[in-house]
């Protein structure tokens, strides 16, 4: 699998994805990221990366943290992310976030930092052991890195019974077999603490350790949102993207079953609000 099909992509079809549902991203993610923020307190005066930051509302957040003392860097291999950063942090006013364009695999990250963070920027990496490798060499001595990752599919719901919905409908593509850009490895690659930690300890990091979130998130202020969300975000909406003409075909098909699926969870005020369950892992660079 190549990594200039898999940054094409976030470059892409995923960037306009992601800005149709950008308020749902900052709003439902938001307070996921604020809780490990606040577990996982940057020191003021820190230098930060925020690893595959996305719209970098992570980054301001931490550089507002860290006060004018510290930095916040975040990092995407998407220039069009990357574009939405400088302009977000311009509209704020955010002096002390800086913002580059990189494969974090492969490119010099321009440390050395304090410390590491990454919101969901680390379950998508083709070659993750490269990733984590690379991460490492960018943190100071004793540094450390935490990152939130989606834990197993079964307990989120507002993905997994999504994609087994659409599953039972619409044939599945496998990457091998496109030519459509994709998103590589899925939203619960990470899940597995065994896998993770194994992989984080065989790059060098130490002291790995995993807290479970759980917290119900909204992905829609009405059915028909959450819905659209859920066929457009995620391993539901590629295996409609993938499946092209035939996925089309059915979408109606899948529409009327989601409907099912996803109003189990609408609340009184009106809005979908679905369990999710997240790790944050933390481990650090040795030495320091
Ligand atoms: C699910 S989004 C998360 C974005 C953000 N951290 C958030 O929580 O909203 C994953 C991000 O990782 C970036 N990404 C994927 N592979 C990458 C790589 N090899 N190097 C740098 N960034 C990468 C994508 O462009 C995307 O912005």
């Amino acid at each position: 699998m190549s990594n200039d099909v898999i940054i094409e992509a976030w470059n892409t079809v995923l960037f306009e994805k992601f800005s149709r549902f950008k308020y749902l991203f900052i709003e439902g993610y938001a307070s996921i990221s604020e809780e490990a923020l606040s577990r996982h307190r940057h020191p003021e005066g820190s230098n930060v990366l925020d690893v595959g930051c996305g719209f970098g509302d992570c980054t301001l957040q931490i550089a507002k943290s860290v006060g004018q003392q510290g930095v916040a860097t975040g990092v995407d291999c998407a220039s069009n992310f990357i574009e939405e950063c400088n302009q977000s942090a311009a509209d704020e006013g955010v002096k002390n976030a800086r913002f580059i364009v990189a494969d974090v695999e492969v490119d010099d990250l321009g440390g050395p930092y304090d410390e590491a963070f990454a919101r969901f920027g680390t379950m998508f990496f083709n070659l993750p052991g490269l990733a984590m490798k690379n991460i490492r060499a960018s943190l100071k001595p004793g540094g450390k890195f935490t990152q939130v990752v989606w834990r197993k599919r079964e307990d989120n719901p507002w993905l997994h019974d999504a994609e087994l919905c659409v599953r039972s409908i619409v044939p599945v593509v496998s990457h091998e077999d496109t030519d459509a850009v994709h998103c590589g490895p899925g939203p619960f690659s990470m899940a597995g603490p065994d896998m993770v930690s194994d992989m984080l300890q065989a790059v060098g990091f130490e002291r790995v350790q995993f807290e479970r979130f759980d917290t119900d998130i909204c992905i829609g202020r009405n059915l028909e949102e959450a819905i659209e969300f859920a066929l457009e975000i995620g391993p539901a909406g590629e295996i409609i993207r993938l499946a092209e003409e035939e996925g089309e075909r059915l979408r109606g098909e899948v529409n009327v079953a989601l409907k099912e699926v996803i109003g189990k969870f609408a609340k009184e005020d009106g809005r979908i609000w679905a369990p999710s369950s997240a790790w944050f892992i933390t481990a650090y660079n040795p030495g320091g």
